[in-house]
């Protein structure tokens, strides 16, 4: 199940790392607030299926995803907790067979010509592209999709608010992901109000 149709007007994707439980509602809340229409919770968390769970519950106009997919099982999980997509760092067989039989839109991860081509070829038209920016960012993303014209990538993994309307200038790029504007210091703080902001702000500067 490709994620295309799912994300096609959606510019950027906060990817959040959840401690705490308590603080998903409020912190989907803001980010849907702010303008944010879909959050990737990552699964590096022993709460993280939960807020994954309460999101999907409480805050039903966010689209929520769960990221840092790396087991199979992991997809009976998040369907189970209400996740409505997926994303890998990457990508193997049984991810990406799990991912079809339950029909999860899924973004798996590539980071070489073959890999984009291994998951063209399963019909993923939009790949996740990371660590982005340690893979040569910009640069690299022009020159493996000049032969690649087809796909579309979601990148993520060491992009700023500078960094990101450049990403989306790209034709390849459909949206980008990031951590940028969900600061640890102020989620421990649970300062949502300057996340808000910082929220805000990053949707103006993505919205091309
Ligand atoms: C990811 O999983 O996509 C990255 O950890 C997000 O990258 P960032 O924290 O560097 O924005």
């Amino acid at each position: 199940m490709d994620a295309t149709n799912l994300l096609s007007d959606i510019n950027v994707v906060p990817v959040v790392v959840i401690e705490d439980k308590r603080i998903a509602v409020d912190l989907a809340l803001t980010l849907f607030d702010a303008g944010i229409k879909a959050i990737e919770i990552t699964l590096r968390t022993t709460d993280a299926l939960d807020a994954v769970e309460l999101v999907a519950n409480k805050v039903p106009d966010i689209i929520v995803g769960a990221g840092s997919i790396r087991q199979v099982e992991q997809f009976d999980e998040i369907l189970n907790r209400g996740a409505q997509f997926a994303v890998s760092p990457g990508a193997t067989n049984p991810l990406v067979s799990k991912a079809k039989q339950i029909n999860m839109p899924f973004v798996p991860g590539a980071a070489t010509a073959s890999e984009i081509l291994v998951l063209m070829n399963e019909g993923y038209m939009l790949q996740k592209f990371f660590p982005a920016e340690r893979l040569g960012g910009i640069q690299m993303l022009k020159a493996l999709s000049a032969p690649l014209p087809e796909v579309r990538f979601f990148p993520t993994g060491g992009i700023s608010a500078e960094l990101a309307p450049q990403y989306l200038q790209l034709k390849c790029v459909t949206c980008v992901g990031g951590s940028w504007f969900i600061p640890p210091t102020l989620l421990n703080r649970k300062d949502f109000a300057q996340i808000k902001v910082m929220a805000r702000s990053a949707v103006e500067i993505t919205s091309v």
